[in-house]
């Protein structure tokens, strides 16, 4: 039988690749690029070498880019109010590829390195199975006979030497990485005690903020319907394609010390990991895109999306991109955001993103009418009866409140 499996072409998953095929599978091994650092030669040549039978590489940046982040920015996704979802977001896109592959080459199985206590195991399989009902998956990291031969990082060593799978030289950092364009995440190894701070060499797409330039770098980013359309930079050059906003956002982001979080969070299936993120371009169109929505939209669709935004949040980062849920919010999201349209002023310094100044040709607000200086149609006298009405129950509660109080 033949299966897919999702390679990074690190240690762990060219010990599935050869386990695999000691079970005698045959194996096609696929890497998405979705922007990360990698040498796909030698990882392909790598996993030929194991014994794949073939080696996919996908470059899948556009795609994740206009299809998964723009959509996240649009949203404003944000989970338990700090996590810009950059891996969570890469899953689904990544899946997209791996089912594509898995029919093309005529292939049952769809395999993966994710382990038994994670997110990414739940978001790969539910958006397998929500691709392609059929698909049988083989998760090695939650087989027993998988597990027990290889309890830890030492026995997929002694494998990999017996095996004569190359290990890279380059010792391993003391904790998991997974990067895309979006971000990179640190998670487990040193960085498990939560109290530990990070140490300053384990950042790879931001520089230290006090070591970023002194002064400000102002760039002017456009939207329409919440999603980025052109961005200005400081030599008013116009960049408008979605990958070069994004990955100018992010070298400039980088060199701005922007977008770096350390936080706990709650995964899916109920226990709380330490992660570290950064997240740069991610970070300074997530502020901006924020500043315009609040400039164009109704006060109360404002909230109402607001809501649905953490619903949002919450389907993608279980897993639920392809879900009937997750298509009828991102829908009505999408909706509220057609009037998000507009130009924002922003000014990043170390570590910051400053909001400077918005424009919009239909926003709600209504300088006049705001005015310190005129009236326009509104009568402050109304203003009064407004207040009397609203101190009502405030009254009423306040003075029952005091009356408990002597008895
Ligand atoms: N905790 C983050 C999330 O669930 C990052 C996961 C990183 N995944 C990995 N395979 N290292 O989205
Ligand atoms: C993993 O367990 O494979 C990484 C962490 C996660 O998926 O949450």
């Amino acid at each position: 039988a033949k299966v897919i499996l999702a390679y990074s072409g690190g240690l762990d998953t060219s010990c599935i690749l050869k386990w695999l095929l000691d079970k005698k599978y045959e194996v096609i091994c696929y890497m998405a690029n979705v922007g990360q650092d990698e040498d796909f030669d030698v990882a392909r040549n790598k996993a030929l070498k194991i014994g794949a039978s073939k080696v996919v590489i996908d470059d899948l940046r556009e795609t994740f880019v206009q299809d998964y982040v723009w959509p996240a920015i649009q949203a404003g996704l944000l989970y338990e109010s700090r996590y810009l979802l950059g891996t969570s977001l890469a899953r689904p896109c990544i899946t997209v590829g791996l089912v594509k592959c898995a029919k093309e080459n005529n292939a049952q199985y769809i395999s993966h390195g994710a382990t038994g206590k994670g997110n990414d195991q739940v978001r790969f399989e539910l958006s397998c199975y929500s691709l392609w009902p059929e698909v049988k998956i083989i998760a090695p990291w939650r087989i027993p006979e998988f597990t027990e031969k290889f309890q830890g990082r030492q026995d997929l060593l002694k494998y990999a030497s017996e095996n004569g799978i190359p290990v890279s030289v380059t010792p391993k950092a003391p904790w998991s990485m997974d990067a895309n364009l979006m971000h990179i995440s640190y998670e487990s190894g040193i960085l498990e005690n939560p109290e530990n701070e990070p140490p300053s060499d384990l950042y790879q797409m931001t520089k230290d903020p006090k070591e970023a330039p002194n002064e400000t770098y102002p760039i002017e980013i456009n939207f329409k319907a919440g999603l980025p359309v052109y961005l200005k930079t400081r030599e008013n050059k116009i960049i408008n394609k979605p990958l070069e906003i994004f990955e100018f956002l992010n070298s400039i982001g980088g060199e701005y010390g922007i977008g770096r979080i350390d936080i706990v969070e709650n995964r899916f299936i109920g226990l709380k990991s330490r992660g570290v993120y950064e997240t740069p371009g991610g970070y300074i169109l997530h502020a901006a895109h924020t500043d315009l929505e609040v400039f164009c939209l109704d006060k109360e669709v404002y909230r109402v999306k607001q809501n649905l935004r953490d619903r949002l949040s919450d389907y993608v980062y279980n897993g639920f991109w392809f879900s009937p849920e997750g298509q009828y919010v991102s829908k009505c999201i999408s909706l509220a955001e057609e009037t998000v349209n507009g130009t924002v002023k922003v000014k990043l310094y170390k570590g910051n993103v400053f909001i400077v100044g918005r424009s919009s040709d239909i926003s709600l607000y209504n300088q006049d009418l705001v005015s310190m200086d005129k009236h326009a149609h509104f009568t402050p006298a109304d203003a009064t009866g407004f207040i009397n009405i609203q101190a009502l129950r405030l009254k009423e509660y306040h003075r029952f409140q005091q009356q408990v109080q002597k008895q």
